[in-house]
Order: C-alpha cells, then structure tokens, then sequence
C-alpha cells in the first residue's frame, strides 16, 4: 500500500532526543516509548469500529468500540521495547514473538526464535523500531503470512529509503508507518543520520 510518515511536532522532538549520542538509556527508553505511542496512534486511525448502544447517567446513547482482534508481532530485541506501549493503546491485543539478529559482517538477519499464533482475520502490526536493508521486516512478513495473515501493517521508528523500497516492492498490499525516513545506509547498514544500534542504546550493551 504506502509508506506514512507521521509529521507531528512531538514526534520530531522525540526522534531528536533518539538521535542525539549523549541521551542515556533511561531518557532513550523513555522517548521510544511515548514515540511508540505516537506511531500506533497514527497508524490505528482508520480502525473499523463497531456501533452499540449505552446508557450514559441520562440517557441511551451510540457507543463504538474496536472490535478487530489484532495481532502485534515485535522483532526481539529492539521490537520488545514497543509492545508494553502499544498494549497501552490496544489492550485486547494477541502477541508472538521472532527472534531475529543481523549477522555483524553481512547484515543479513538470523532467524532464533518464532512463536505465533494464527493470523487469519487479524490486523497484524509488525513492531520494530529500525527498518534499515528491510531483511528483518521481510522475513517476518513471510511467516506472519505463511501464518495467514492478509492485513499487515509495519511500524517502526526510522526507516531507511532501501528497506522501505525492498519493503514495499515485495509486498505492496502492506503499510509501514514511521516516524522518519532518513538519508540512506552506509557501508555496514546501518542508518544515516540514524541514531546507531538501537538496541545497544535501549538496554545500554
Ligand atoms: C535491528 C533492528 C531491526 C534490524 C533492522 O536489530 O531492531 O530488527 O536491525 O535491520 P534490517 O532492516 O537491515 O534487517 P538487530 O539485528 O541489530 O538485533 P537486536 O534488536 O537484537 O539489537
Ligand atoms: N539496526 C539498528 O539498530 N540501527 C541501524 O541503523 C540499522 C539496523
């Protein structure tokens, strides 16, 4: 489908504290969270809804509730840091996990961990804060598929012009949502101006 780039004055101050080398872990964690919820604000915005009917204190009233069942599926080890604020937006939502880790030499992710549960009639949010060459995102979206899932979205935090191409070239029925979409990679693939390893950053390794 398309590539959103969510433009918001607070979600530019909170990629900036993200970017900047002197932020500690604990300002880092703290930013990523409330730009996850910035993301996933966007990015249920066209939600269907269900209408029902309520009693307020004073009268009966339209009320509309999700009624969607949604499937988030973090990438482990950076993806983690975005379920508890998404869970904060969307409650009633089912999670797997995968484990994937880029090899350092080749960039190419390796697949170590899998638990998911059936797809077939979720909305599925793939939730990963780097979407750089896109391998990550790509292997996923083939097992949540192979899962039965046929409505993805990806969110993630930075995205680079490559993986977004690779993206959305292979699987143009999907939607990413991010918060920026940066210059390019450099030689090892990793994000310009980027803000490096998230993950490192998150958990201070
Ligand atoms: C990072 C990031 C993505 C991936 C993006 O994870 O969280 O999963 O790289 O890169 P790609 O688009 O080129 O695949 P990493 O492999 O460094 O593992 P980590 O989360 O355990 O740090
Ligand atoms: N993974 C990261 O954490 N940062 C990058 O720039 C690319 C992949």
């Amino acid at each position: 489908m398309a590539l959103h780039n969510i433009d918001h004055p607070l979600a530019r101050t909170l990629i900036s504290q993200l970017r900047d080398k002197d932020t500690t872990s604990e300002a880092f964690r703290a930013a990523s969270y409330r730009i996850t919820q910035l993301l996933v604000i966007e990015a249920t915005r066209t939600l269907p809804t269900t209408r029902y009917r309520l009693l307020t204190p004073l009268e009966e009233t339209e009320g509309h509730r999700i009624d969607l069942p949604i499937t988030l599926v973090p990438i482990i080890r950076a993806g983690i840091s975005m379920v508890e604020p998404t869970l904060g937006i969307l409650p009633h939502a089912t999670v797997g996990y995968i484990g994937l880790e880029r090899d350092e030499e080749t960039a190419i992710a390796r697949s170590y961990y899998q638990k998911l549960p059936n797809q077939k009639g979720q909305k599925t949010f793939i939730i990963d804060p780097m979407l750089a060459t896109g391998g990550s995102t790509l292997q996923t979206i083939d097992l949540c598929k192979e899962n039965d899932a046929t409505d993805i979205t990806v969110i993630s935090v930075i995205s680079a012009p490559e993986g977004v191409s690779s993206v959305l070239d292979k699987h143009p029925d999907v939607n990413i949502f991010t918060a920026a979409l940066d210059r390019e990679l450099n030689v090892q693939k990793f994000i310009l101006p980027g803000l490096g390893d998230f993950g490192d950053r998150l958990y201070n390794t």
